[in-house]
C-alpha cells in the first residue's frame, strides 16, 4: 500500500541533462545523499530508543542506504572519481529543516515526514537519470535505486503512524509536500540530486 504522497512539484526531464554532461561530478553528490541517508535513519535509532516498534526497520533503511553508498562508490572507483574533501552546502535540505516545530515530539514527526519527501524526491530524479542515460549500466544502476527510494518512501510515513494520529500525519505530510516543492522548484539546478 502507497503511504507517501505524490510529489506537488514534478523535476522537468531536462533537470537530467545537465547531470549527464557533468556525471562524475553528480557521483561524487550522490555518494554523499546516501552517506546522508544511511547516518539520518541511524540518528533516527539514537534518537527514539523507547520507539522499539521502529528500531529493526530503521537499521534495514541505515543499511540499505550504505549499499547504495557502496555501489556509488564503486562506480566512482570505476571511472577514477574520488571522494572530494568537501561538499558544497545542500541549500535544498538546510531549507526542508528550518520548516520543522521545534517542540521535541513535533520536530521528531515533521523529520520523519520530510525523509519520505526527501526519498520520493530522490527516488523521482534517479527515475529521470535512468530515463536519460544512454549507458546501459548507468540506466539499470539508477532504475535499481529508484524503486529502492520509492520504498522508503513509504516507510517513514509508516513509521510516523505508528505514534501520531493518521490525520495529523497527512495534514503536516500535505503542508511539508507543498513547501518542498517551492523549495525544489527555487532551487538552482547543478550536477547534483538537489
Ligand atoms: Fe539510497
Ligand atoms: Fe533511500
Amino acid at each position: 500500500m502507497k503511504l507517501s504522497l505524490d510529489l506537488e512539484y514534478s523535476t522537468p526531464p531536462e533537470w537530467a541533462n545537465q547531470v549527464l554532461e557533468d556525471f562524475d561530478s553528480f557521483l561524487q553528490d550522490h555518494a554523499d545523499c546516501e552517506r546522508k541517508a544511511s547516518s539520518m535513519a541511524m540518528s533516527f535509532v539514537a534518537k527514539c530508543p523507547d520507539k522499539v516498534e521502529i528500531i529493526p526497520e530503521l537499521i534495514d533503511t541505515a543499511l540499505e542506504e550504505l549499499e547504495h553508498f557502496q555501489a556509488v562508490y564503486q562506480l566512482m572507483e570505476k571511472r577514477g572519481v574520488r571522494l572530494p574533501d568537501r561538499m558544497p552546502k545542500d541549500t535544498y535540505i538546510d531549507r526542508l529543516i528550518k520548516l520543522c516545530r521545534s517542540s521535541v515530539q513535533e520536530r521528531l514527526m515533521d523529520r520523519m515526514l520530510l525523509a519520505s519527501i526527501i526519498e520520493c524526491r530522490g527516488a523521482e530524479r534517479f527515475r529521470l537519470v535512468a530515463e536519460a542515460a544512454q549507458d546501459a549500466e548507468i540506466k539499470q544502476f539508477y532504475k535499481r535505486l529508484w524503486t529502492s527510494e520509492a520504498k522508503h518512501g513509504h516507510i517513514f510515513v509508516k513509521f510516523a503512524l505508528n505514534y501520531w494520529p493518521e490525520e495529523e500525519v497527512y495534514e503536516r505530510l500535505e503542508y511539508l509536500n507543498r513547501e518542498e516543492g517551492k523549495i525544489c522548484e527555487s532551487t538552482p539546478w547543478r550536477a547534483a540530486l538537489h
